[in-house]
């Protein structure tokens, strides 16, 4: 049996558009990975467009619209829940430490019907009292409000629940499953879910579905509890938001075991990744600008600390509306204010759904925006863990000609636009099966469609290089920032000798004795990368070899120099002995690829750290890119069977007597190799086993 419709994701916009849809009439499955990772709960609830600054336009639209739908939607889901949401009209107030008066620092939105006052010392210290004396004055918004966004969020599932969604948490879609341009199914942990329509609405995680331009901005929070001492008319009634910090007194709660009042505290910024839990800095940066701003907090109990992840999209606007999937809607990328706009998404995702009623304020949502020039439609998608890799390819063969599994992220490379791709593997209908259900290399949200990486260094002159670079097929191609940097032979003009619009630069620490200079060799290279024209590369391939003769790399080093890196926000791809530990140590720091050595650098001498390699590869959450030491097409091709993810190989196709010749043929390995491990190879066996058996054969 089909359901009607399947929505991928449980925080307040899934849930939101499940009750909605069920309200009109709707069949409805939810799916759910993990319901209390949801950013949904780690939020503040403030519903705050004048607050947020949000500028005119389309979006400021879309805020307004939401806020006002608040107070009916909230009544109407604590009337279907029983179950309170914490909605409250309070207002915010903005508190500024210099006195700019109302026209020094007019909020954006100053022409509205929405009031916003200005209040002067007096004013704003007779209005809230208990404000810090080097609050100067602030801005007083009326219709900013706040909403429990976890009592909204249990209260829209227990709706969503009695309503007879068909909720399902626990639940991680793995897959979506396209046919003809036309979703047919999601693969998940348990099982295959059929439906007519699907909604994605999995919030900073969308991108591990689908090409979509969603990352996660971490925010940390914490709360405080009001001491019942405390004078109720002087507590706080309202939130309190300054640039750094805001304040957010909830109502009193009661349970039968705790009645209490809390403050929540947030939240920091952070472009750090899904990387997990709080942090000192983060947690004391809170704590001193809202006791800046409101000094008796310094004496609150403090009764909680969390952290979640903001779907945040470049241009910091939802994804709304339809895909390039004619059954597929999108609903995502709500970054900083998805409580705020979780009914009014629902409204609008339920007319075009149900309806098929599209709202001109949806275009400016449309996910087109990201996608200019390349081809609208989804691909197959990124590498998963690698045992369910050969699995699925294996199980999908049955299933179905010509579908499509899209993971993760395969369109874009630059400004979301298609890698050079010489190489058609992705665009699977017209493709052998087996190609087809490959999937691109992905490094740090970036899709490539070559899994051979070369560099520049070592040739005899800018010529062979070039058409090698072109030979091989590579897309990301390493350069050593020290060379660049003294113009080395063949590195004086770097910028006009490739073209790095089709190319992705991999600079990298080459010639590093130490983790302090790689670390500031690295912040070069991203440098040399924007003036290239890649604004976000942020790719850094790790070197530290303090030994000269077996230009081996310093495990120490590498690991201290790559969790500084990462916490700089670079993507490291760090080079190391294939050392299975290691390997893992610098994952869990937040590595983007492992790339251990085949052999010593520029040595040739092939694969000789096998076993290693394949217990790394057997390991590994990340990308493993064997690196150094590949001598012939043969190795490459046999380090690729051995289910590495990319190769990065430069001195045997740069010394080659023919480089572009080696350069093809290494391409040519990789993709053999890559395929091959797809494909399984036969079990070794002892004895002959012949081809044509006899077993079955007529005999007389
Ligand atoms: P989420 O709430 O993150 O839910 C996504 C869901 O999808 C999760 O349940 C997840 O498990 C599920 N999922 C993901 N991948 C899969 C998969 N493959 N299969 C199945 N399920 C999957 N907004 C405001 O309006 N006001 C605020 O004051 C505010 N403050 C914030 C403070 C912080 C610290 C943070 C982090 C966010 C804040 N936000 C605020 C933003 C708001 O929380 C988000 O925009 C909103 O919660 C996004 O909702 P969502 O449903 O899209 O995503
Ligand atoms: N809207 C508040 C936050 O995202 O931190």
């Amino acid at each position: 049996m089909t359901n009607d419709i399947l929505i991928i994701g449980g925080g307040v916009v899934g849930l939101a558009i499940a009750v909605e849809l069920r309200l009109r009439g709707a069949s409805v499955t939810l799916l759910c990975r993990d319901f209390h990772a949801a950013a949904s709960h780690a939020a503040a609830g403030m519903l705050a467009p004048q607050a947020e600054q949000i500028p005119p336009g389309a979006m400021l639209d879309l805020c307004w619209r939401s806020r006002s739908l608040y107070p009916e939607w909230t009544r109407k889901l604590e009337e279907i829940s029983g179950k309170p949401t914490g909605y409250w009209a309070c207002g915010i107030l903005a508190p500024v430490y210099e006195d700019v008066g109302a026209h020094g620092c007019a909020p954006l939105q100053e022409n509205n019907s929405s009031p916003a006052y200005y209040l002067d010392k007096e004013a704003i210290h007779l209005y809230q009292p208990g404000l810090s004396e080097a609050v100067e004055g602030g801005w007083w918004y009326p219709e900013d409000a706040q909403v429990d966004n976890r009592a909204l969020t249990l209260a829209l599932w227990s709706a969503a629940e009695s309503l007879g969604v068909d909720l399902h948490d626990g639940i991680a879609v793995e897959g979506i499953l396209q046919h003809q341009g036309r979703v047919i199914g999601v693969q998940t942990s348990s099982g295959n879910f059929p439906a007519d329509r699907y909604i994605l609405a999995s919030g900073a995680w969308s991108s591990e579905l689908l090409p979509l331009p969603v990352r996660p901005k971490k925010g940390q929070m914490l709360s405080v509890q009001i001491p019942d001492s405390d004078r109720a008319d002087a507590t706080l009634q309202r939130v309190l938001y300054a640039p750094d910090v805001y304040i957010v007194p909830r109502r009193e709660s009661r349970s039968e075991t705790l009645r209490e009042r809390r403050i929540i505290i947030g939240a920091t910024s952070e472009d750090v990744g899904f990387t997990p839990y709080n942090t000192p800095a983060g947690i004391q940066a809170l704590l001193q600008r809202a006791i800046r701003i409101y000094p008796q907090l310094q004496d609150y109990p403090i009764r909680e600390f969390w952290w979640g992840f903001r779907p945040t999209t470049p241009d910091e606007l939802p994804i709304l509306g339809n895909s390039p999937c004619s059954n597929l809607t999108l609903a995502t990328g709500h970054y900083r204010n998805g409580i705020l706009l979780a009914p009014i998404t629902a409204k609008l995702i339920a007319d075009l759904v149900w309806e098929q009623k599209s709202e001109p304020l949806l275009d400016s949502f449309s996910y087109l925006r990201f996608m200019r020039g390349s081809r609208e439609r989804f691909g197959a998608g990124s590498r998963g863990k690698r045992a369910e890799e050969t699995k699925r390819l294996g199980a999908e063969e049955q299933e179905s000609n010509n579908c499509q599994l899209s993971t993760k992220n395969q369109l874009p490379i630059t400004n979301y636009q298609l890698p050079i791709t010489n190489n058609s593997q992705m665009q699977t209908l017209d493709l052998p099966q087996q190609q087809s259900l490959d999937r691109p290399l992905v490094i740090a949200d970036r899709t490539f469609s070559s899994r051979l990486m070369t560099g520049t260094g070592k040739y005899r002159n800018v010529e062979e290089m070039q058409q090698s670079v072109v030979a091989s097929g590579c897309q990301i191609v390493t350069v050593a920032v020290r060379r660049v940097q003294t113009k080395a032979p063949g590195h004086e003009n770097l910028a006009e000798a490739l073209d790095w619009t089709k190319l992705w630069m991999l600079p990298n620490t080459a010639g590093c004795q130490t983790a302090e200079e790689a670390i500031r060799v690295a912040r070069l290279g991203r440098e040399m990368a924007k003036v290239l024209g890649q604004e976000d590369n942020n790719f850094v391939k790790l070197e530290v070899i303090p030994d000269p003769k077996y230009l081996l790399p310093d495990p120490i080093g590498t690991l201290q120099a790559a969790e500084q890196l990462v916490k700089e926000g670079f993507a490291v791809l760090p080079y190391i002995n294939a050392d299975p530990m290691l390997a893992k140590r610098l994952e869990e720091v937040g590595c983007v690829t492992v790339m251990p050595l085949a052999s010593p650098i520029g040595s040739g001498q092939g694969l000789k750290t096998t076993a290693n390699i394949q217990i790394i590869i057997e390991n590994s959450g990340v990308p493993v890119v064997v690196d150094a030491g590949i001598g012939t097409p043969s190795e490459a091709a046999q380090a690729m069977e051995l289910g590495a993810d990319a190769l990065l190989i430069n001195t045997a196709i740069a010394q080659a007597k023919n480089p572009p010749a080696m350069a093809r043929g290494m391409k040519l390995a990789t993709e053999a190799g890559r395929l091959a491990y797809l494909a399984g190879r036969i079990p070794i066996k002892d004895y002959a086993i012949a081809s044509s058996p006899l077993s079955g054969t007529v005999t007389s």
